[in-house]
């Protein structure tokens, strides 16, 4: 049943392994991939005048993110810094301009987009169900590739018995080791790297953790990235995995062990507990640590919190999270905007503000692998005094959207707003596409169909 179940990446199988993988420092990999900078040497990603991104070797001068270029050549004369590129007003394409201001430019996210995108490639290269969840990491469902390893390795699986309650035969021992694994979570939380008695919850995880380190290997090859990753159970577990030994390591979570590596966070780190949920939980219970929330018994939960919210949150600090790695990622709208500080006062600066950013669209459209097209084109207008307005429009069906026809379209919107007066000052321009439709909804529509029809 258990196997049948990881055939079918059911959430419930014991077997079932979920990967999560992040970019070290990933802007500043980026800019020193592209900048041929040795790796030891200190660099850090510059927005105006905060870090936006910082290298290991910075970080070991105790330069943090969000501190100024000023504090942080302070700390180590020798930082190499490099801007993120930037569109000037009107430019059709971002460029690295020497001294940008904000004014004047706005930035552009391509450069790491685009590498993004050759990233996933990879990961989806590799691995059949993967969700991006963010520009520099994704969960992947390994749970495919665990049960066609273990089906090859293992012929005595190969034909299941009639009763699906049947116990797996005993499971042959694991041995995990660092180099091919990564490190192994045990119960205190240290690395253990001896034989251990294993079931077969250990070998998919071990299975799991070598394909891992297989693509992590692709992608410094191939792209000359280091990445961290977290090799558990689920999603949520997998992601506090993999941040456990950053950078450039992977970590695996052996079965057993959620309650007493949980046991050890804070519970503002657990996704959907930074907020304002997290809040209310400090003041009801005083406390930080999911250690101390692990001993409030389910009712009281569910009495402070509601019958839902409660139940929930008892399962996620026991490690149980049944979330789905969702492979439909698509965007559902895109949007593009600046801020004016000072306030623009003229037509002319407006359209040449549109124009940056409908060419920054056009370029997120481009990436886009299955080249979905947007329904609606949506002008955002705030006036100096604060006030917004939004107005939209359909988007005509047909060929590429180029730069220049979203321009036409912001444009002809921005008519409106100057038409109903108080056009300027103006304090912020923002340009929204939404509904997108095409084709990758019908191509997953199916594959996912075939999946559950097999
Ligand atoms: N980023 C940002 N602003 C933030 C958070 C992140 O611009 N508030 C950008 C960073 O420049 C970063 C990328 O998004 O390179 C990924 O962020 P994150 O994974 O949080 O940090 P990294 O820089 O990748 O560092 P780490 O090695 O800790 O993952
Ligand atoms: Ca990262
Ligand atoms: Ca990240």
């Amino acid at each position: 049943r258990d196997l049948k179940a990881l055939r079918d990446h059911a959430q419930n199988s014991p077997l079932r392994v979920i990967a999560h993988i992040d970019l070290d420092a990933f802007y500043a990999q980026v800019e020193m991939v592209r900048l041929l900078q040795p790796p030891h040497l200190p660099l850090a990603v510059q927005q105006w005048q905060g870090l936006i991104a910082i290298n290991y070797p910075a970080r070991a001068y105790g330069i943090q993110r969000h501190i100024t270029v000023k504090e942080a050549l302070e700390k180590c004369p020798e930082l190499k810094l490099v801007h993120v590129q930037t569109w000037r007003e009107g430019d059709t394409e971002p460029g690295d301009w020497e001294a940008p201001e904000v004014g004047t430019h706005k930035v552009s996210l391509d450069r790491y987009r685009r590498e993004s995108a050759k990233i996933l490639g990879i990961f989806r290269e590799r691995c059949d169900r993967v969700e991006k969840a963010s520009i520099d990491e994704s969960y992947l469902d390994l749970s495919t590739l665990v049960y066609e390893a273990l089906l090859e390795q293992y012929p005595q699986l190969r034909h299941p018995p009639q009763d699906l309650n049947t116990p797996l035969p005993p499971a042959p021992p694991t041995i995990f080791d660092e180099e091919n694994h990564g490190k192994i979570i045990d119960i205190n939380n240290s690395q253990v790297e001896e034989e251990l008695p294993s079931d077969w919850s250990d070998l998919s995880l071990s299975l799991a953790a070598l394909h891992i380190t297989s693509i992590r290997n692709q992608i410094r090859t191939q792209l000359g990235y280091d990445t961290s990753a977290g090799i558990a159970r689920n999603k949520m577990l997998a992601k506090l995995c993999s941040s456990t030994y950053k950078p450039n390591m992977q970590a695996v979570l052996r079965e057993g062990v959620e309650g007493s590596f949980l046991g050890g966070f804070r519970f503002t780190k657990i996704k959907n507990l930074g907020g304002k949920l997290g809040a209310k939980l400090v003041e009801i219970y005083k406390t930080e640590q999911v250690s101390d929330l692990l001993k409030v018994p389910i009712d009281d939960l569910r009495a402070k919190l509601g019958p839902e919210t409660g139940a929930w949150l008892w399962q996620i600090i026991r490690g149980i999270d049944n979330s789905e790695v969702n492979i439909r990622t698509d965007t559902k709208s895109m949007l593009s905007a600046k801020n004016f500080r000072p306030c623009i006062n003229t037509t002319v600066s407006a359209h040449r503000w549109l124009r940056v950013l409908a060419e920054d669209l056009s370029s997120r459209l481009l990436e886009d692998p299955a080249h979905r097209r947007p329904k609606t084109l949506t002008l955002q207008h705030k006036s100096g005094g604060g006030v917004s307005k939004s107005k939209s429009m359909p988007v005509s069906k047909g060929g590429e959207l180029t730069g220049e026809m979203i321009w036409g379209m912001a444009v002809g919107l921005l008519r409106g707003v100057e038409g109903e007066g108080r056009c300027f000052p103006c304090a912020l321009l923002a340009v929204g596409l939404s509904g997108f439709e095409g084709r990758e909804e019908g191509v997953q529509g199916i594959a996912g169909f075939l999946v559950k029809a097999q």
